[in-house]
């Protein structure tokens, strides 16, 4: 057994990760431990850019950005976060061009932006230039961008490291244990605060955006130590995924003048959103694309459409539309403008579909993407043990793995970005000030024996149920029952399948029983939160009567602020039982005590 000590742990290191820890490492010893080399996490896979109100190219204001996120949050977002994060947002961005990230740049030098989904002019209600981006490799760049400051900043990199517990003493969480891939050893890290920025858990889905890696293990070992999710109804399937595949198509291409088109030749969304058209937000256009699946405008019938960014159809609804550039001349795109601000789209597409972006149009289908929901914590990222108001002491949590709540029901593009370097920034400068004010507290008694013990469990059943026949099943019955349309008995279904799947789940076998790279090994470890986390998002989205953002019940189609504008919260209890709260969505009033924001129906 190997012990570390450091005052400050941080698990994941993707842009949540390394943004604490750069804060953190500025004020006492910090470590990041991942179960990925650090330029591999999945904030890599954000493409399109990162929203702030920085008017470089068109005016633009944060409290438009703010508007935009309660709007498309559709009123369950938390009012006083989104407008704290719309507003440093702006700072954050000039921050991480200072230190060195290679935004794309307008002509006379400035950050170059690009409209997205819901991002909007809040007088005209047309869409607005807001998201800053380096081509369409933007989370990339901030990964590596914050990676190299880490390095600078003498952060402790632990790569390769699998969480696999929260230690807990005295009501203070006091450290983690991890699993070393290559040498299949337990660790012991012992610290004075832990902030989990472990990323989403798409992989529950069968057709996701997401990587292998998201496989909720930060949410699901909070879960296991009692404390509840928030939120697990609100997942988003991103409209424009590879068809088959689900890797993203960046919003980005839409930004840059593309167009959804059905199997009839139609521009469909002129009839679902006819002010913003392709650039509504993402629950809104998944919803519109299954209408024209279920009503046969599928290409070729099939359950698929395209996303055509041809410079000549492209120009063609430029032009109709009479989208100008800021000088006010009609915009227009070419064939090596669509090459230069969209390379990896490019790529993909040739790569993995044979097909070339600029001649073809793209198949694309909806795809599982963003969790909204997830830990519950407060503005400074400090984790609710409670799910409502108490502090679990010297427990944080940063990005998609967190619920501030920021997104609510349906996340904005670009806001993802906004969230992991404005929260995990606040999160690891308060971290740092609890380290410094906080004695170390001890171990608890047990540490590493529980895991070992479930670890060996597994690695020595000679026979039983195969991992990957239960990991199939979870994800095709998620995609069928927990998806873009919902109903009532498939949710039921949803729930006991889940419970049946956990039951097979006690009796998996593995065939490796090495211990170095065990990653079948892993992979059942990583099984058994998906399933538990399954099992709370279902029973959560079986409770919810009514539709909300991404939670659209084809049996409770309206929205009902009456009952239902506040926050869920499920608890996992022993057994198959899950329990479920609400709590309140935080509001910004006027000096009149009436709602800054009041809640009325989402027109686009
Ligand atoms: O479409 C995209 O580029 C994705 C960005 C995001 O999820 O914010």
């Amino acid at each position: 057994m190997q012990y570390h000590r450091h005052d400050a742990i941080i698990v994941g290191a993707g842009g949540a990760g390394l943004m604490a820890a750069l804060y953190a490492s500025r004020q006492v010893d910090t470590a990041v431990v991942s179960k990925l080399y650090p330029t591999r996490s999945h904030t890599g896979a954000a493409q399109g850019g990162i929203g702030a109100a920085l008017g470089n190219l068109e005016e633009d204001h944060w409290e438009w950005h703010a508007y935009d996120t309660v709007k498309g949050s559709d009123w369950l977002g938390d009012q006083p976060e989104i407008e704290a994060m719309c507003r440093e947002a702006i700072d954050v961005i000039i921050e991480l061009e200072h230190m060195g990230l290679p935004f794309d740049r307008t002509p006379d030098g400035r950050i170059s932006q690009r409209p997205f989904g819901g991002h909007t002019n809040n007088v005209t209600k047309k869409p607005v230039r807001r998201a800053c981006h380096a081509a369409d490799r933007t989370g990339h760049m901030i990964l590596q961008t914050l990676y190299q400051q880490c390095l600078k900043n003498k952060v402790n990199f632990y790569d390769e490291y699998q969480v696999m517990d929260l230690l807990v003493n005295e009501g203070r969480v006091c450290g983690i244990i991890a699993y070393e891939i290559d040498s299949g050893e337990l660790h012991v890290f012992h610290g004075k605060a832990v902030l989990f920025a472990t990323g989403g858990f798409g992989r529950m889905w069968k057709i996701t955006s997401n990587a292998h890696a998201l496989t909720g293990d930060g949410n699901a070992i909070a879960l296991r130590r009692g404390i509840p999710q928030e939120d697990m109804e609100f997942f988003q399937i991103h409209p424009t995924g590879i068809k088959g595949m689900g890797i993203l198509i960046t919003e980005g291409v839409r930004g840059e003048g593309g167009v959804l088109i059905n199997g009839k030749g139609e521009r469909f969304m002129e009839r679902y959103a006819p002010t913003v058209k392709d650039l509504a937000s993402r629950d809104v256009i998944s919803r519109a694309i299954y209408e024209e699946i279920a009503e046969g405008r599928g290409v070729n019938g099939e359950d698929y459409v395209y996303l055509d960014v041809r410079p000549e159809i492209v120009n063609k609804y430029f032009e109709q539309d009479g989208v100008k550039n800021p000088d006010g001349t009609p915009r227009r795109i070419t064939a090596e403008e669509v090459e230069k601000k969209l390379p990896d789209i490019a790529d993909f597409c040739r790569v993995y579909l044979n097909v070339d972006p600029v001649k073809q149009p793209m198949p694309i289908q909806p795809t599982a993407h963003y969790a909204m929901g997830g830990i519950p914590t407060d503005g400074m990222g400090r984790v609710l043990g409670d799910g409502k108001e108490a502090v679990l002491p010297g427990f944080y949590a940063a990005g998609e793995c967190a619920c501030v709540s920021v997104h609510g029901a349906n996340r904005l593009g670009t806001n993802s970005l906004v969230d992991l370097v404005t929260y995990g920034k606040w999160a690891g400068a308060d971290m740092a000030a609890h380290c410094q004010e906080m004695e170390l507290t001890p171990l608890p008694e047990e540490t590493w024996q529980p895991i070992a013990a479930a670890l060996e469990q597994i690695r020595s059943r000679s026979e039983g149920e195969n991992v990957a026949d239960i990991r199939r099943d979870l994800r095709e019955m998620m995609m069928r029952c927990v998806g873009v349309f919902r109903y009532q008995d498939r949710l039921d279904e949803a729930v006991e399948v889940v419970r049946e799947l956990r039951e097979r789940y006690e009796h998996i076998t593995i065939m490796d029983k090495g211990k170095r790279f065990n990653t079948e090994l892993l992979e059942a470890w990583e099984l058994g939160c998906l399933l538990d986390l399954a099992l709370v998002t279902a029973t959560a989205a079986a409770a919810r009567k009514e539709s909300r953002g991404a939670h659209a019940r084809a049996d409770f189609p309206d929205r009902n602020d009456q009952e239902w504008m506040k926050h869920s919260l499920a608890w996992l209890e022993e057994g198959d039982s899950v329990v479920l709260d609400y709590k309140p969505v935080r509001l910004v009033t006027k000096p009149d005590g009436t709602p800054k924001y009041p809640a009325i129906k989402r027109v686009y």
